[in-house]
């Protein structure tokens, strides 16, 4: 166990790094850095992230920046949990190198004429759909943290799905250096997708949010008859459980995210977003359409 350095500005992230390289380098390693972005709040699922970073060998560097650029208007901004000092704990466990925590005004000095990167058809669809903008500014910060750490890897979770599709096609569409790694979701014992918002649920409503995992489930399980039978299996279970408000189940092409049609046979996967409460719970799985 060791406590990672924390540092709090890009010019400091950049110096210490190009040290940590160097240093590197005449111990004869070639000097690899790993990011893994998160927005804190830390659970085991970014825990999964950290580990695979450490795998992948080298400087592993955790951001920490709950990005106001991807919370729209009426969103939870201000409420978004803040732990520091127990994410830094949890860090230290998994002996990371670096924590970076800039502050929003080091991340973006000109919040009204800032440039922005847009993230194309899909960034509005499904959870851009509800949360105009949100896409627009996540690839935008994680643009900004791909070029002020320079990683050689970066690391996101599948439970975020759109997420990661959209950041894969950033990296391509912007002739990005960095390799994205995907890691796959980490669940309650019930199937819930661990997420930073699962702490807003009340016992009720966290036995409830379990009907998302098994309606996906039972799509996947149905999938060989069809687009048809697997949506039916889906909201049959998320039906069953009235404190799920279901806002969409669709089942989308991996490679492009459009969704598939009736006749479409292969590859696909199943997305779904509900309110449970007053939290918005996303989940998604691959699926095989016979
Ligand atoms: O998944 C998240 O926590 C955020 O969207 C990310 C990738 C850290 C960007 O703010």
């Amino acid at each position: 166990m060791s406590t990672p350095e924390l540092i709090h500005t890009i010019a400091e992230l950049q110096q210490k790094l190009g040290d940590a390289r160097d240093r590197a380098a005449r111990a004869g390693g070639d000097g690899r850095i790993v990011l893994v972005p998160t927005m804190g709040a830390l659970h085991a699922g970014h825990l999964a992230l950290v580990r695979r970073a450490q795998a992948l060998g080298g400087i592993v560097v955790v951001s920490i920046f709950v990005n106001p650029l991807q919370f729209g208007v009426g969103e939870d901004l201000e409420r978004y949990p803040r732990t520091e000092t127990a994410d830094l704990a949890a860090l230290a466990a998994e002996n990371v190198s670096f924590v970076f925590a800039p502050s929003a005004r080091d991340m973006y000095p000109d919040t009204a004429n800032g440039t922005r990167v847009t993230a194309g058809p899909i960034g509005s669809a499904f959870e851009g759909a509800v949360r105009p903008g949100h896409f627009d500014g996540m690839l935008t910060v994680v643009a900004k943290l791909l070029n002020i750490v320079q990683p050689d890897a970066a690391v996101f979770g599948q439970k975020d799905g759109q997420q990661v599709f959209l950041v894969q096609s950033m990296v391509a569409d912007l002739n990005l250096r960095t390799e994205i790694e995907v890691v796959p979701t980490v669940r309650e014992p019930s199937g819930l997708a661990l997420s930073s918002r699962n702490r807003y649920l009340d016992e009720a409503q966290n036995t409830a949010a379990g009907a998302l995992f098994a309606g996906l489930t039972a799509a996947a399980e149905t999938a060989a008859a069809g687009q048809i039978a697997a949506l039916s299996a889906a909201h049959a279970r998320m039906a069953a459980q009235p404190l799920v408000k279901l806002d969409y189940l669709v089942i989308v092409h991996p490679q492009t995210f459009v969704p598939v049609d009736d006749a479409y046979h292969g590859p696909a996967r199943i997305l779904v977003a509900a309110r449970v409460g007053t939290t918005r719970l996303i989940d998604n799985v691959p699926l095989t359409l016979g």
